[in-house]
């Protein structure tokens, strides 16, 4: 859903991070294939199409290509574009970050965005499966 977050988040990430904006074509390519793929399949009782618990593995793809720049490649907020950002971007490695937070609000954050778009919205370039790894990608970053 378009929140106000969410729009202004959009045109926050297309100035920051504008050359990538290329890339959400070809997501929007995938969706429209997957979609095809998804009626074709419609009826017959395939489930295939439901949510995979997070992997971490792909989450370190979908990261290394979209959250890097701001909270850097080990996680730490301190990625390139991450300067010029206020507040800064979440550290995953502090263990405040994570305290007395559920697994649901992190979703929304990467999903929606957060604090009027200064963390970006994710839901129109990645795919909910991407947000679930990507997901699970950054809890690797957070202290034992
Ligand atoms: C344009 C810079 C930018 C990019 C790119 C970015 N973020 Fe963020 N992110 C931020 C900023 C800034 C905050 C802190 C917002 C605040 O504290 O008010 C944040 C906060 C977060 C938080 C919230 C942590 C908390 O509990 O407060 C999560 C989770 C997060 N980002 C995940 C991601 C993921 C996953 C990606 C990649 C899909 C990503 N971010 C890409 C800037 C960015």
């Amino acid at each position: 859903m378009m929140t106000p977050s969410g729009l202004q988040g959009a045109i926050f990430r297309k100035i920051l991070l504008g050359k990538q904006e290329g890339s959400s074509v070809r997501v929007f390519r995938i969706y429209l294939l997957t979609g095809l793929l998804v009626m074709a399949f419609a009826g017959s009782g395939n489930t295939a199409w439901a949510l995979q618990p997070g992997d971490p593995a792909r989450g370190k793809e979908v990261y290394n290509q979209y959250c890097y720049k701001c909270h850097g490649m080990n996680g730490d907020g301190k990625g390139e574009v991450g300067g010029v950002a206020f507040p800064p971007p979440a550290n995953f490695r502090d263990p405040a970050l994570w305290k007395g937070k559920p697994d649901s609000f992190f979703i929304d954050v990467i999903t929606n965005g957060y604090n009027y778009g200064k963390m970006p919205p994710w839901w129109d370039v990645i795919s909910k499966q991407d947000i679930q790894d990507v997901f699970a990608y950054i809890k690797t970053f957070r202290p034992k």
